[in-house]
């Protein structure tokens, strides 16, 4: 199996998801609080079981990691966010997105993130760039004080890295939004609609940021934990910065000097 051949399989099943993501849309999609405040409907669960029941087929020897549900344990890691916004897509808000990467051995490989309302596919294969709909995309080169910068502001109340003193300070020169999905923001990173993204989930968002590392990397863009350091996104994370590479150092000295 090649990787062209994995890529053509996550495009598959993102095409299955935002077939689900869209029945739902407008629908009462059953959606409930998961314990740390997060939403879950049924359209999760749906693309989820799906996606296990593909890889079964396909790639017995292969695992996946869903954030709603997980199979088997392999070097070769399906890691997915069935529904990243489900905030919004609960509220019938459409900036939800659906999220896969094949991670080999901790790294990511293959990326998949498909935003079912604008019908717009972004991909990578690690090596070979970053495409949406098949055209090639890339991240911005704005500094945060340039009047073009928008940053994503991520945070949530029980998140593990409170970064609201980091906000204060790069609102001081750029843009800060919050679109309601991580994933989508970073889609915005690797596109040069947006300078920079910050998350501060640990406990099993690999699930976030594993598609978006791949995609945002072989735009031309860093991702990276908050702390500076390269990430397996087999396990939990510490947070992640996403920028474009002129303002990457400096958002990384400001995250240093306002968290411990
Ligand atoms: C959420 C989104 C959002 C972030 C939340 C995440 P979910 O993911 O990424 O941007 O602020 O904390 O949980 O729950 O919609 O998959
Ligand atoms: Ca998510
Ligand atoms: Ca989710």
């Amino acid at each position: 199996m090649n990787y062209k051949e994995y890529l053509e399989f996550a495009k598959e099943i993102a095409t299955e998801a935002g077939i689900i993501i869209k029945k739902y849309f407008y629908e009462d999609n059953n959606s409930n609080y998961k314990g740390d405040r997060t939403i879950v409907t049924k359209a999760d669960i749906e693309i989820n079981d799906i996606l296990i029941e593909k890889v079964k087929e396909k790639f017995p020897d292969h695992s996946v990691d869903g954030e709603e549900n997980q199979f088997g344990d392999s070097k070769y890691v399906w890691v997915c966010d069935p529904i990243d916004g489900t905030a919004m897509y609960a509220r019938h808000i459409p900036t939800a997105v659906f999220s896969l990467a094949l991670v080999i051995d901790g790294v990511s490989t293959i990326g998949v993130v498909y935003d079912v309302f604008t019908d717009n596919l972004y991909t990578a294969i690690k090596g070979e760039g970053a495409y949406c709909n098949n055209e090639k995309i890339s991240i911005n080169n704005y500094k945060l004080s340039d009047k073009e910068s928008v940053a994503h502001m991520d945070t949530w109340p029980t998140a593990e890295y409170q970064l609201m003193d980091v906000y204060k300070e790069l609102g001081k020169q750029t843009y800060l939004v919050n679109i309601g999905s991580i994933v989508r923001s970073c889609m915005c990173v690797a596109t040069g609609d947006f300078t920079l993204a910050l998350f501060p989930g640990t406990k099993h968002k690999n699930c976030d940021i594993a598609a978006v590392k791949v995609i945002v990397e072989e735009a031309g863009g860093i991702v990276t934990n908050l702390f500076g350091e390269e990430q397996r996104y087999d396990r939990d994370i510490k947070g992640a910065i996403i920028s474009n590479r002129v303002v990457y150092d400096e958002v990384l000295k400001t995250i240093e000097e306002k968290i411990k």
